[in-house]
C-alpha cells in the first residue's frame, strides 16, 4: 500500500501517468490517444479519442463473471415491496428500456428528462440512456412544476419519463400531474411523455397522442438486445442541474470516460468497495450522490447496489440498520441530517441489528458537526468517514482514502485533498494562500481531474465566468466554500461563501427562493437567508416588503400572507425550499449602492454580531429585522 501523501503527490506531479494507470480500471472499446488535452484552459479533456460506455462498464462487462450475482436490490418501505435483479436481469431490463426509448426516437446526444421516484425503472431508464448514448437529466422529485419547466427549456429533451406517483411517509406524491403542469409552462416541451404506472390509486389524466404507457409499450421489446453506443470519452453522459447564486439553475455537464475512471478509482481508493460486495447509498437518484453512488460507481465496480424508497424512521428508526444486517452491506453512504434525525430516536435501534459487515459509513452533502460524528462513530462501532464534494466534482474532493492508507480520522473533518485535486485555500480578498489555522476559500488549481464537470450545458462562457473568475488575476476553480486546515493538514469546511444554503443536504440558492417569494402578487421585494438549524443544518428564512400593507395590521393578516407566500414557494420551487417563516418589514437593509446585506441579516437571525455596517443606507432597516426576529 502506497502512502496517501505519495499517492496524492504523484497524482498532481505526474497527472497523465497517474490517470493512465487508473484508466485501466474500466473497459475501453478504443484506447485513448492522449490522456489529457489541456490546450484550452480551464477546459480539461480527459482520455481524448478513447471510446467507452458507462452502460457497458456498469453491466455487460460483468455478465461473464457475475451474471447471476445481484446487481440491484430495491427496497420500498413506502409501498411495502422489494425487487431484486441479477446482473443478467438488470441488463435485460436495460435492453428493453433502451429499445423502447429508441422506438420513441431517442438518439445519441439527445436529452431525456427523468422525473421519477425511487423505483427500479429509474435505474433502467438512466442506464438505457447511457446504452443509447443519450444524455439523461434527472430532476429531483421534490422540485415544483416551474423548476422542472426551466430545466426542460434548458435541456430541450426529446422525451420525458415519469411515473404516476411516488410515496413519502405513506402519502402519495403525484408526479404525473406535476409534469403535466410543467409541460404547460415549458416553451420547448418534448412531443412524448413516457409514464410508468405504479398503480398508485388516483385518476391520472392522459393526454392522447403524447402520453405513453411504459408497461404496454415495453411488451413489444421483451427480448430486445441492443449493442452499447461507444462514445468518445468527452461526449456528454448527463446533465444535472444545481443551484448557484443566480435564479437560473446551472446544467452541470458530465463526460463519459473521465467519469467512469474517476468513479472506478474512487471505489477502490476511497470507498473500498469490491466486486461481489454490497453498497447502500441512502440518497435520491435526483442528486449527484444518487447518480454516482447508487447507480454508476457500485455497478462499475461489480457490486450489488441497494436502492431504497422510504425514510430512515419508518417503520422505525432501525430500518437502515436492518437493511445493513439483512443484506450484509459492506459500504454505506448517507448524509449528516439523516444521522441527526436518527440521533433523536432510541439508540437501542442501533444495537438491535448486527452491522459488523460494514467496513465504513461515509457521510457527505453538508457539514458533519463534531458531536454527531462522535455519536454515530460510537453507536455504530465502525469508522465513519466525513467527505466533501459537490455536484460539480461528481466524486469526493476532500476525504480520507482508506484504500490508499488508513489515516487517522478527526471528528468533524473530511480529512485531506483527494488524489487528482490540487486544493488551495486562498484568502478571500488577496487570493494568496492562507496559513494553517486561517480561514480561506477552498479552490482547485486546474485542470480539474477526470469526472468533474466538463462545462455548463450549452454555455461554456458561464462555466468559466461562474467557477474560474472568483479571483482576479488567476484562473482557479472556486468551490464557494470556506475551509480551514489545521497544523496536521486536516481540512474543515465552514459553509458557503456565496448565497447558497444547504437544507438537509439539499442545495438551494437563496436567490431562487427570493424569486419564488416575489412571485406572490403582494410582495414588493424580499431577502432570504439560511439560518442554522440543529437538525437540518440550515433553513431558509424570509424577510419581505409587502406592496399593500393594509392587510398586515393584524397578526391574523400577517399569518395569512405568510401562509400564502409559503404556498407560492411550494408552487414555484417545491416544498424543500419553503421558508421556515416569513417576516414582514417595510424596508430591507442595503448598502448605499443597493446591495442587500444578507450576511448581516443572517448574523442577526443566528444571534450573532451583524458585522461591519458602515455601508448601510438606513440603519432603521436592521432595527426592523431585529424587531421582526424578536416578535
Ligand atoms: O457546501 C458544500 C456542501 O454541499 C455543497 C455541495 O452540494 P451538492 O452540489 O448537492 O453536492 C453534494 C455532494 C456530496 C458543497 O459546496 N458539502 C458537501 N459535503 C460536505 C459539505 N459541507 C461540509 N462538509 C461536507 N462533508
Amino acid at each position: 500500500m502506497a502512502s496517501y501523501a505519495e499517492f496524492h503527490r504523484r497524482s498532481i506531479q505526474d497527472r497523465e501517468g497517474f490517470w493512465a494507470e487508473q484508466a485501466k480500471l474500466i473497459h475501453w472499446h478504443q484506447p485513448c490517444s492522449e490522456v489529457l488535452d489541456y490546450s484550452r484552459p480551464p477546459f480539461a479533456r480527459w482520455f481524448v479519442g478513447g471510446e467507452t460506455s458507462l452502460c457497458y462498464n456498469a453491466l455487460d462487462r460483468h455478465i461473464a463473471a457475475r451474471g447471476d450475482q445481484n446487481a440491484l436490490v430495491w427496497i420500498s418501505t413506502e409501498v411495502g415491496e422489494s425487487r431484486t435483479f441479477t446482473y443478467k436481469q438488470l441488463l435485460a431490463e436495460v435492453n428493453r428500456a433502451a429499445a423502447m426509448l429508441q422506438s420513441l426516437g431517442v438518439k445519441k446526444g439527445e436529452r431525456v428528462i427523468l422525473y421519477l421516484p425511487m423505483i427500479p425503472e429509474a435505474c433502467f431508464a438512466i442506464l438505457a440512456c447511457a446504452r443509447l448514448g443519450a444524455v439523461h437529466s434527472v430532476v429531483f422529485g421534490g422540485f415544483a412544476a416551474a423548476s422542472l419547466a426551466a430545466r426542460i427549456d434548458d435541456a430541450r429533451p426529446a422525451l420525458m419519463i415519469t411515473a404516476d406517483g411516488g410515496s413519502r411517509m405513506g402519502k402519495t406524491v403525484l408526479y404525473k400531474s406535476l409534469v403535466d403542469e410543467a409541460l404547460k409552462l415549458a416553451r420547448h416541451p418534448p412531443q412524448k411523455l413516457l409514464i410508468f404506472k405504479r398503480g398508485l390509486d388516483y385518476a391520472m389524466p392522459v393526454v392522447q397522442g403524447r402520453d405513453l404507457d411504459w408497461k404496454a409499450l415495453q411488451k413489444d421489446f421483451a427480448n430486445a438486445e441492443l449493442a452499447c453506443a461507444w462514445l468518445e470519452s468527452n461526449e456528454p453522459s448527463y446533465i444535472l442541474y444545481t443551484s448557484g447564486t443566480t435564479g437560473q439553475p446551472k446544467g452541470v455537464q458530465r463526460d463519459v470516460g473521465g467519469y467512469a475512471v474517476a468513479l472506478a478509482a474512487s471505489m477502490r481508493n476511497i470507498f473500498c468497495g469490491e466486486a461481489g460486495e454490497t453498497m447502500f447509498t441512502t440518497s435520491d437518484i435526483g442528486w449527484v450522490v444518487g447518480h454516482s453512488y447508487i447507480i454508476y460507481a457500485p455497478l462499475i465496480a461489480g457490486m450489488t447496489t441497494i436502492m431504497y424508497e422510504g425514510v430512515p424512521i419508518r417503520p422505525d428508526a432501525g430500518i437502515w440498520w436492518k437493511i445493513v444486517q439483512d443484506h450484509q452491506v459492506d459500504v454505506m453512504f448517507s448524509a449528516p441530517t439523516a444521522i441527526r434525525v436518527l440521533k433523536k430516536h432510541d439508540p437501542a435501534y442501533l444495537k438491535k441489528y448486527d452491522v459488523s459487515s460494514l467496513k465504513h459509513l461515509f457521510l457527505a452533502g453538508e457539514p458533519l458537526d463534531e458531536p454527531t460524528h462522535v455519536w454515530i462513530t460510537e453507536s455504530l462501532g465502525r469508522p465513519v468517514i466525513d467527505h466533501y464534494w459537490q455536484t460539480e466534482t461528481g466524486w469526493p474532493l476532500l476525504s480520507a482514502q482508506p484504500g490508499v492508507e488508513k489515516t487517522r480520522l478527526k471528528m468533524g473533518s473530511p480529512s485531506f485533498p483527494v488524489y487528482g485535486y490540487d486544493v488551495r485555500l486562498l484568502h478571500e480578498a488577496t487570493g494568496q494562500p492562507v496559513p494553517d489555522g486561517e480561514k480561506g476559500v477552498v479552490t482547485i488549481a486546474p485542470p480539474l481531474p477526470p469526472g468533474c464537470m466538463s462545462t455548463v450545458w450549452g454555455d461554456d462562457e458561464r462555466f468559466v465566468e461562474t467557477y474560474f473568475k472568483d479571483f482576479k488575476d488567476q484562473l482557479i476553480y472556486s468551490t464557494f466554500d470556506w475551509g480551514i486546515r489545521d497544523k496536521d493538514g486536516y481540512y474543515f469546511i465552514l459553509g458557503r461563501t456565496d448565497d447558497v444554503i444547504n437544507v438537509a443536504g439539499h442545495r438551494l440558492g437563496t436567490r431562487e427562493i427570493e424569486e419564488a417569494v416575489s412571485m406572490h402578487p403582494n410582495i414588493a421585494e424580499c431577502a432570504v437567508v439560511g439560518v442554522a438549524d440543529s437538525l437540518k443544518g440550515q433553513l431558509p428564512l424570509a424577510f419581505a416588503v409587502a406592496k399593500d400593507v393594509s392587510k398586515l395590521s393584524s397578526a391574523e393578516g400577517k399569518r395569512r400572507l405568510e401562509k400564502e407566500v409559503m404556498a407560492t414557494v411550494d408552487k414555484h420551487l417545491g416544498a424543500i425550499a419553503r421558508p421556515k417563516a416569513v417576516h414582514f418589514v417595510t424596508l430591507l437593509p442595503k448598502t448605499r449602492s443597493g446591495k442587500t446585506l444578507r450576511r448581516s441579516i443572517q448574523a442577526l437571525a443566528e444571534g450573532r454580531d451583524p458585522g461591519d455596517l458602515t455601508t448601510i443606507e438606513d440603519p432603521n432597516a436592521l432595527e426592523q429585522i431585529k424587531q421582526a426576529l424578536h416578535a
